[in-house]
């Protein structure tokens, strides 16, 4: 059977971290290897979402051209997927002109049978930057959350899509200026003519998840409007119209469009450039779409409204969102240096162990959290200790005792046990990924694994080798039936390890297939001693960062009650705040630290100091005498993390004062202003944060201790 398989195409306006992986593309492309496994004939789409005002920010900001920007992070994001194993058929780009070429059939034809018109509509226009602002360049505070800086057109903290003119103390946010709204024309989709089909529609989806059907019914329930479809920009696809020069077709209709043009491109240039046809007009074939949550609306209501209006093309037959994966709480985000970018979680651990890792923590029901200590414990104590070691100590035992296994006795009722066990959890792995479930598939070999070491355990070869040779044989013979079972399940999930290990069972290194009715169908192994196959993370080795730096605001700063050297400082890091008992007292008035950015080690053991609560640690610069606090260049917000030599934090848990004092914090004033210089890993690297330096507030002796 073909299916279809697309996922949400990324703005190519930054880098992916491992927010975005967890949304959409590891689940999604664990599917796609379960399906070929199952046999199935998919094709595997996504590419870069280029135009959109995000790109257009980014270059504004940097000085170049969006057309760079997009370029950049288009063949950033190939790499990034390459890293982590995630293989598209096709990763197109929504710049290629078969793309445009598409989204004007579309827009055309729309607009022919009536599901566009045009219409007069108020739009913000920013005097300060002379031109029509799109809805994302206003910031203000959302009126569905009181969230304060939502944007324009989509509220990030509830996720409400916003107009503009709704929201409360409206400003610019490339100049700062107060927006003005002022009239224009523009084409919008009549959304109210499809409510009905949309609702019946959404109703039949009887097995989508209940967070995509709910959101999607109440959203139409509550009455679907025309919505604006074109926008006063330059940096977009062109409407295929006269005397419309100066706008655009709005981002997320043509990006849409992405997923259909993508599969003509994909086809174009082989021997049959209208393949795609088969899996974009055959009713029979399903197409899946994976994304975050934050999509659900453009692929429920938007874009099953545009290809009901177009017709003669399958609608969505499953639409996957996934909610967020946060880190402490908050929103991945590179640009503030929450959490970890793919890049960065590369250094410290290899693919396998991340997608390991992400899988068992998919936020496939709710929000789920990312944590450095889990993934180390997790692969550690699952993946290594009880899936590797079984598969090491089978092999190596076998290895050493036998050229060839196969079975020459009658099992006993221990191996038949072993053996059906291995096979209802093989089909429930089978049922849980052809249903999307990625958690329940990995929850499925786990629970094989740990049945296979008790198996194992209990059958002690090395105990029968003496006394019945054939019985020993038959044990392992069944044990490397269910470590080749194991292999192959876990394929979708860590395909590089999946095939070593079938390469240490003697297997074929080819993709292994979940079709046969028979899952103990090797008739004899010859497995290959080696090298145990995993090696155990250790975090401190891979990366030596174990501070916890981050930019803080001073709030509020009071007398210690009980030592007069002694201030109390609340610090806010933006979603969160501290409570700091900090020695400042003799160096700085109250007024001076107000409102000032610092730096505070946030994961210091907690300490009661003279009956107090001290919860981290400020850094100042301090030769004994001059005591001078750290900050961050304008612009730097708070909550921001501060690297040190390029590492970030490992995310290790609390340290002590030593632990701290290890890192030999000093000024270092080479260069006019003082930056600080830390002892890590043997050498020396500095405090860095957004691309830029940590300095002492003002200068001080060159040396001065950072504590
Ligand atoms: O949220 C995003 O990153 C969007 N660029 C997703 C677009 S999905 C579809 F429209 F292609
Ligand atoms: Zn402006």
């Amino acid at each position: 059977m073909k299916i279809l398989v697309n996922c949400a195409l990324p703005y190519a306006s930054g880098p992916l971290h491992l927010g975005h992986i967890a949304g959409a593309y590891l689940g999604a492309d664990i599917f796609v290897r379960f399906q070929r496994m199952a046999g199935n004939e998919v094709l595997f789409v996504s590419g870069s979402d280029e135009y959109g005002t995000p790109i257009t920010i980014r270059a504004d900001k940097e000085g170049k051209s969006p057309k760079e920007i997009a370029d950049f992070y288009h063949n950033d994001h190939l790499n990034t997927f390459r890293s982590l194993d995630i293989n598209f058929d096709i990763f197109s780009r929504t710049t290629e002109e078969i793309h445009s070429e598409t989204v004007s059939e579309f827009f055309l034809e729309l607009l022919r049978k009536g599901y566009l018109v045009e219409r007069s509509m108020i739009a913000p226009y920013c005097p300060g930057c002379g031109r029509f602002m799109p809805d994302r360049y206003i910031t203000g505070t959302c009126p569905n959350c009181g969230y304060k800086d939502a944007r324009g057109d989509q509220c990030d903290e509830c996720g409400k899509t916003l107009d503009a003119k709704d929201l409360i103390n409206p400003i610019c946010s490339i100049c700062g200026d107060v927006p003005e709204f002022r009239e224009t024309n523009h084409f919008f989709l009549r959304l109210d003519l499809l409510q009905d089909r949309l609702l019946q529609w959404i109703d039949a989806k009887r097995d989508w998840r209940s967070n995509v059907v709910n959101f999607t019914r109440n959203f139409i329930s509550s009455g679907l409007r025309e919505r604006p479809i074109t926008r006063d920009i330059e940096w977009g696809v062109r409407i295929p119209l006269e005397g419309y020069d100066h706008k655009r077709i709005y981002v997320w209709f043509e990006a849409l469009i992405g997923y259909l043009s993508a599969a003509k491109l994909y086809f174009r240039g082989t021997p049959n450039p209208d393949e795609w046809k088969a899996y974009w007009q055959d009713g029979e074939v399903p197409s899946y779409y994976f994304m975050g949550k934050d999509n659900i609306e453009f692929h429920t209501i938007i874009w099953p409204a545009m290809l009901m209006g177009k017709e003669g093309l399958n609608l969505p037959s499953r639409v996957i969102a996934n909610e967020y994966l946060r880190f402490r709480g908050e929103k991945f985000s590179k640009s503030r240096g929450i959490g970890f970018s793919v890049d960065d979680i590369l250094k410290l651990a290899q693919k396998d162990y991340v997608r390991y890792y992400m899988a068992s923590n998919l936020p496939e029901g709710g929000d789920t959290n990312f944590s450095m200590e889990e993934l180390v414990d997790r692969v550690n104590t699952e993946y290594i200790d009880k899936f590797g070691n079984f598969i090491n100590r089978i092999v190596s035992f076998s290895a050493a005792h036998f050229q060839e296994i196969s079975v020459n006795s009658d099992y006993d009722e221990d191996d038949r046990s072993m053996m059906d066990f291995a096979k209802e959890k093989f089909l429930a792995w089978k049922s849980a990924l052809s249903d999307a479930q990625i958690k329940k598939g990995l929850q499925e070999w786990l629970d094989l694994v740990k049945y296979a070491n008790s198996y194992f355990n209990r059958s002690k070869p090395w105990a029968l080798i003496k006394s019945d040779g054939e019985g020993c044989m038959r044990k392992l013979y069944v044990s490397l039936g269910v470590a080749k079972i194991l292999a192959d399940m876990i394929y979708p999930y860590t395909p590089s390890s999946s095939m070593m290990i079938r390469r240490m069972l003697g297997l074929p290194g080819i993709e292994p297939s979940a079709r046969e009715e028979n899952i103990f169908s090797v008739q004899s192994f010859r497995p290959v001693k080696g090298e145990p196959p995993f090696r155990k993370l250790d975090v401190t080795a891979a990366n030596p960062n174990s501070m916890d730096l981050v930019v803080g605001k001073v709030l509020e700063v009071s007398d210690h009650p009980n030592a007069d050297t002694l201030y109390l400082i609340r610090v806010s890091f933006g979603d969160s705040e501290t409570g700091i008992v900090s020695g400042l007292r003799d160096h700085y008035d109250k007024e001076q630290l107000s409102g000032r950015k610092i730096i505070v080690v946030r994961n210091l053991k907690k300490a009661r100091i003279r009956g107090q609560d001290s919860n981290g640690m400020l850094l100042a610069a301090d030769n004994g005498r001059v005591v001078k606090v750290l900050t961050v260049p304008e612009g730097v917000p708070e909550g921001s993390r501060v690297t040190i030599g390029g590492y970030p934090y490992n995310g290790k848990g609390t340290i002590s004062i030593d632990e701290v004092h290890a890192y030999s914090m000093a000024a270092e004033c080479s260069s006019g202003a003082c930056r600080v210089e830390a002892s890590i890993d043997g050498k020396k690297g500095y405090l860095e944060v957004m691309g830029d330096y940590v300095y002492v507030s003002e200068k001080v002796e060159n040396g001065s201790e950072v504590r």
